[in-house]
């Protein structure tokens, strides 16, 4: 079984995935962090984050065994995926990484933008996960402060709808949700209760 996760920043779909991952025994792979872990090799190796060829050529580099769990988590790391996720040479490198993941034999779970519709269009589920632009600014902001980010939630908030827009307008691969997506707000939903929901999606596609 192959699930396809996506959904806007902090909308709690990596927590579903993951969850869904436990609950159904599927390898998980979170695409977010190798669009992330390009973006700092961007950053640290000072690629002009418009030079296609160059920061294609970071993407096909990318050892995802050494990836740094704890750098690719900033705010700045965050910001750097997704200006260089509007070019096509990097999505082109990662395709085929997300696509041999999501074929192993027995399935698999990925989060991201465009796993339903680009990367699995095929999947057996396809969750769209969403929540308003404050709630979300809120979560990321509240995580990000936790863990000693100087970031204020006005920042975090023009941030989000940044990261929004430039995700959803891209014209290669924009995050939006496949027609055949089932939508869950999770704006007012415990994460038990967001789980549940998910757990409820693909057993009905089990049975079916
Ligand atoms: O999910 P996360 O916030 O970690 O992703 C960081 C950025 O990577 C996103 O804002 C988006 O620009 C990009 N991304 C993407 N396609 C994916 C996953 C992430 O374009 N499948």
């Amino acid at each position: 079984m192959i699930i396809a996760v996506d959904g806007p920043l902090a909308s709690g779909k990596g927590t579903i995935a993951r969850a869904l991952a436990a609950r159904f025994g599927l390898p998980y792979l979170d695409t977010g962090s190798l669009y992330r872990a390009t973006g700092v090799a961007v950053l640290e190796q000072g690629i002009d984050p418009c030079d296609e060829a160059a920061c294609a050529a970071a993407a096909r580099a990318l050892d995802i065994t050494a990836i740094d769990e704890a750098r690719i988590r900033t705010a700045e790391a965050g910001a750097m995926a997704s200006r260089i996720a509007v070019l096509t040479g990097v999505r082109t490198a990662l395709y085929e990484l997300q696509r041999n993941f999501a074929l192993q034999p027995g399935g698999a779970i990925l989060d991201g933008r465009d796993i339903g519709t680009v990367i699995c269009p095929d999947a057996d589920v396809k969750l769209y996960i969403m929540a308003d632009t404050e709630t979300r600014a809120r979560r990321r902001w509240e995580e990000l402060t936790a863990r000693g980010e100087a970031i204020s939630y006005a920042e975090m908030l023009e941030q989000t709808r940044e990261r929004d827009r430039r995700d959803a307008e891209r014209p290669d691969a924009p995050m939006r949700a496949a027609d055949d997506a089932t939508l869950l707000d999770t704006s007012s939903l415990s994460i038990d209760a967001a789980v549940a929901q998910a757990v409820a999606v693909v057993e009905k596609r089990q049975k079916a």
